[in-house]
């Protein structure tokens, strides 16, 4: 088994709990610590500056499929900017702090800022785009102005403080104060912001409408319901809710997906960090599998949490954090409180009255995002999901009821979601070692789940809440780290990225997780599938239960070894590490990657990339040896700089997240999360040993401290982002 990884990133951002005999293995990976030396760029981006160029239109433009890629490729860099393309323009547009009510002040952005409940949170992660019509209402043609949702998925922390967001970095040792409590309950979550394009005395510009009465934000304290199998179910009783069907919140939500009703959707990641049982947990519990179910979600008895929030009093807000048997059943303690997270989660955000859904029948586990098939009419709607921990699994939920397009537009968008995403089948994905897979039922009739010895699994419930250890059940296979899912809008196929593993030796390679390789980084060893890989599937339709696959890009640095490593023929132009953001663009087709890497960051910053993907099987069969050991993959076409360039490189210590666009494709939005998280909290006040200064250096806020924020990205002459 692995050793516990204690550095404190490696601790709450990657877990690795499966234990399971299930194909192969995993562990950590997160040296992000590194020296960074100065290459060129491409052009360098004015936060706040005016876009250049003519008007975009603020009607129904889509501008169809492109054929091929239009900018020159931005070189790697470490410097402590955001870079795009020559003939680009990056502004930007909403970081943390930025308020979400008319007539409140600024954002100090020196750690005294409070009402974090009406500010943007931080870490923004996924987005997505809704469009809003001159009217204010929905609309999904037009251009100029809409809602930008995005997750809020953590704070920059070292030990137990989001130092970046008080006052002296905060405390580090427990008890925290409650006042620093309440600050971090409220700046994780999700936020809606509107957001136009304006006539303004430089040109055209993006700008946020603080006094929107749509923007709104939902926190770790916001009201929630549970639907599907596992609403009202005993395994979500709490002293909140003692009959199981209402929560509070969502908290580490990674990446997201639009409903082809027109909702936003958000996964629950890394919350189990969250977290705190004392010691004697197992034993008060003396409910051996119950203990076992903890442990495969990454939450042993006495292990400390991420931030300490269940030493802030005994408040309930405080209290609900620790999720031990303290009471006399689950009615009075909060036991049951770590079941009621790990869900997707689905928003009206057109709606601000509505509340926040956590949908159960898509199962339990570290989502990062979900993503639909395109919907067919009289057919189920189809969902591709990924669990982000070292050896997790692939996921695919198909809907009881058949698609009725008039639901594209519904009057109730949340009954919507109530009609296709409570019931249904959820799968876990077989990867054979011919090019095949399978799809494998999660349900209490499968034998196999049936016969397990290491759970009960009586009812859809009890699938739905401890659907890792379903899925091991089944013999799913454990890959390299599930991050977001993406389906081709020209010909289906589903691409997932599979950032990297750590651990994944050649003992343990296999066919769909080929790679075990050492990589230097700043002269130091990195072991394992150091760099990821982005694998997709091909399926008959949608609702099938086989597919075949192949390895459409393995990730490496240009001058690696092409027989073991550099498959994919990277070059300077599109060479990358830790594939973690994937998104196509609905107008252009193109496929968007991004990058959340600390393997290659003695050379480049995190990066997004654009491609031109083809199909699975227009590569051929590759042997790759690690160690003694042979593997026979199917890689995708080896990559030119034609099908895969590098658009953007973010700054210091930051991570490319979310992307969205406007239905033209003329503005995307992208998400640059933890900027300097590097900076060591003891200098929070002191910027000049800032590992970045990014937004502030950008002309961007007050203050020096790093921020996250979304920038908008627009083409100097108006036209189609990447053409
Ligand atoms: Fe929050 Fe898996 O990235
Ligand atoms: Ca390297
Ligand atoms: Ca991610
Ligand atoms: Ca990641």
């Amino acid at each position: 088994m692995n050793a516990p990884d204690l550095r404190p990133g490696a601790l709450f951002n990657d877990e690795d709990s499966n234990r399971s005999d299930n194909a192969t293995f995993d562990s950590v990976l997160d040296a992000r610590l590194s020296r960074r030396r100065l290459l060129g760029g491409g052009a360098a981006v004015a936060a706040g500056a005016a876009v250049a160029g003519c008007a975009t239109p603020a009607t129904n433009t889509a501008s169809g499929p492109v054929q091929q890629l239009g900018f020159t490729p931005v070189a790697r860099s470490v410097a402590d900017t955001v870079s795009v393309p020559a003939g680009y323009t990056a502004q930007v547009l909403y970081a943390g702090g930025d308020p979400l009510k008319a007539g409140m002040a600024a954002f100090k952005n020196d750690g005294t800022d409070n009402d974090w409940g009406n500010r943007a949170g931080d870490h923004h992660d996924g987005i997505e785009w809704f469009g809003l019509d001159a009217q204010g209402k929905p609309s999904d043609t037009f251009t100029s102005r809409g809602l930008l949702a995005m997750n809020h998925e953590a704070t920059t922390d070292e030990k137990l403080s989001s130092f970046f967001i008080h006052a002296n970095g905060g405390t580090a040792t427990l008890p925290r104060p409650a006042g620093e409590i309440d600050k971090e309950l409220m700046i994780h979550g999700l936020s809606v912001v509107e957001v136009r394009q304006e006539m303004g005395p430089g040109g055209r510009r993006w700008a946020t409408r603080q006094d929107s009465p749509l923007n709104r934000r939902i926190t770790t304290m916001s009201e929630a319901v549970f639907t599907g199998p596992a609403a009202g179910s005993a395994h979500l009783v709490t002293k909140f809710s003692p009959t199981g069907t209402k929560g509070r919140g969502t908290v580490n939500n990674c990446g997201t997906g639009r409903t082809p009703w027109g909702t936003f959707v958000s996964g629950e990641e890394n919350w189990f960090g969250y977290f705190f049982r004392d010691a004697q947990d197992d034993a008060r519990r003396n409910d051996p599998k119950i203990t076992a179910a903890f442990n495969r979600y990454g939450r042993r008895a006495g292990a400390p949490s991420r931030h300490g929030w269940e030493s802030g009093g005994s408040d309930d807000r405080f209290q609900r954090w620790n999720t031990g048997a303290t009471g006399a059943s689950a009615r009075d303690d909060y036991r049951n409180e770590f079941h009621t997270f790990g869900y997707i989660v689905e928003l009206d955000p057109y709606s601000p009255n509505t509340l926040l859904t956590k949908r159960t029948a898509l199962g339990r586990f570290a989502h990062e995002n979900v993503t639909f098939a395109k919907p067919v009419a009289g057919q189920p709607v189809v969902a591709y999901m990924g669990c982000d921990a070292r050896g997790e699994y692939i996921y695919k939920f198909v809907s009881s009821e058949k698609w009725d397009p008039a639901d594209a537009n519904p009057r109730n968008r949340l009954a919507a979601g109530d009609k296709y995403l409570d019931s249904g089948t959820l799968y876990a994905a077989r990867f054979n070692a011919d090019g095949n897979g399978e799809w494998l039922e999660l349900s209490p009739k499968n034998p196999a789940i049936a016969a397990y010895k290491g759970f009960d699994f009586k009812t859809a419930a009890d699938i739905c809440v401890f659907t890792r250890l379903a899925a091991d059940a089944v013999g799913a296979t454990k890959m390299d780290r599930p991050e977001w899912a993406g389906v081709n809008p020209k010909n289906g196929e589903v691409y997932i990225t599979l950032t990297n593993n750590s651990e994944r030796t050649a003992a343990t390679v296999d066919a769909a997780n080929p790679r075990a390789y050492t990589d230097l980084k700043a002269g130091k060893e990195q072991k394992g599938n150091v760099h990821g890989h982005i694998v997709r599937l091909a399926e008959t339709a949608p609702a099938e239960a086989k597919f075949r696959w192949d390895i459409y890009l393995f990730a490496s640095e240009a001058d690696a070894d092409k027989a073991t490593v550099n498959l994919s023929n990277l070059s300077a132009e599109n060479d990358l590490s830790s594939p973690d953001g994937l998104v196509f663009s609905p107008a252009t087709g193109i496929c968007w990657i991004q990058t959340d890497d600390g393997a290659y960051t003695d050379k480049t910053n995190c990066m997004l990339l654009a491609a031109m993907p083809g199909r699975v099987g227009d590569g051929a069969p590759v042997k790759i040896k690690a160690g003694d050991k042979e593997v026979t993959t199917y890689a995708g076409k080896p990559q030119t700089p034609a099908t895969l360039r590098r658009f953007l490189v973010g700054p210091r210590g930051a991570e490319i997240t979310g992307i969205t666009e406007t239905p033209d494709g003329r503005a995307i939005f992208v998400n640059i999360q933890h900027a300097g998280e590097n900076t060591k909290m003891a200098d929070v006040n002191d910027p000049s040993k800032y590992e970045s200064r990014w937004p502030a250096n950008a002309g961007y806020g007050a203050g020096q401290r790093p921020r996250s924020a979304t920038i908008v990205i627009t083409k100097n002459d108006g036209g189609v982002i990447g053409t």
